[in-house]
């Protein structure tokens, strides 16, 4: 069984700053940090961490090694994923203030640039039981969607962030939508359409809770001090989803992945903040 993630590679500038720049404000910062990061990079790193057979898909420009290397250094299969010469990779501009909370600009670049072509033939390499993850930071989630299903994949949709292209997409294809406080409100009326969705929702520091029409599945969040947030929800989506793939429960694999997230707040960084498996 493998986990495809058909997702955003963004390259991370992260700020430190005393306070998130306000209207009209300038503000000095004298630290300065580059990673990998994007949330299907760090969705796919976070499964390939937690132990499971991982592919990423998607478009990068040439001159970054930074989000290549990345993946093959966390044994992510990069395959499907397109360099073009004339593609600038995505990059996050992140703000990180005292409290290790982030505030984030990004521009999307080569995240725009995935074709009907690249989702045809991503998709016929993967078949029945095998895993999509996709997030809401990349074009053509309706086709991927679509042709996922119809390969009989179980599809697992984190709709971060919520924009209004999240509508046209049909819930019925998706198995498990997992998404925060803020993306549920956003989505709620949505979401009446769709009983049968497995739903995980997380709350930061008060955990998370799994619905589906017959549980309620409630699990506390690990107190840590955090240094920096980035990444923790898709180090949760990729750890409880490499859980359920491996046969785990639905509470034990909530338990693992807000053991990972909460570790993956203890340092900088989106991708290269998210603990391994052992
Ligand atoms: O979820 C965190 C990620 O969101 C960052 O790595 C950034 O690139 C943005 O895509």
């Amino acid at each position: 069984m493998k986990a495809l993630c058909f997702g955003s590679m963004n390259i991370d500038k992260i700020y430190s700053v005393d306070h998130f720049v306000s209207e009209g404000e300038t503000i000095p910062c004298e630290t300065l940090n580059t990673a990998a990061g994007g949330k299907g990079l760090n969705q796919a790193v976070a499964l390939s961490r937690a132990g499971v057979d991982t592919y990423m898909a998607g478009c990068i420009g040439p001159e970054d090694a930074i989000l290549m290397d990345t993946l093959e250094a966390n044994n992510v299969n990069t395959e499907n994923v397109v360099v073009g010469d004339d593609f600038i990779s995505g990059h996050a501009i992140i703000q990180i203030d005292k409290r290790g909370q982030n505030s984030i600009l990004v521009f999307r670049g080569a995240n725009l640039k995935v074709t009907e072509q690249q989702v045809i033939d991503t998709i016929s390499k993967f078949s029945e039981g095998d895993y999509l993850l996709l997030q809401n930071e990349i074009l053509m989630n309706k086709l991927i969607i679509d042709e996922a299903k119809e390969a009989g994949m179980i599809v697992v949709l984190n709709p971060s962030p919520v924009d209004k292209k999240i509508y046209e997409l049909d819930f019925n294809k998706v198995d498990y939508l997992i998404m925060n406080e803020l993306e549920k409100q956003q989505l709620d009326d949505h979401l009446n359409d769709y009983p049968e969705l497995k739903i995980v929702l997380t709350l930061g520091d008060k955990g998370s809770v799994y619905m589906d029409m017959d549980n309620t599945i409630k699990q506390e969040a690990y107190s840590v001090d955090a240094v920096d947030t980035t990444g923790a929800g898709d180090t949760f989506t990729g750890y409880f989803i490499a859980g359920i793939m491996q046969g785990r429960s639905v509470k034990d694999s909530m338990d693992l992945a807000s053991r990972a997230s909460s570790i993956a707040c203890t340092k900088l960084g989106a991708a290269k903040s998210i603990p391994e498996l052992r």
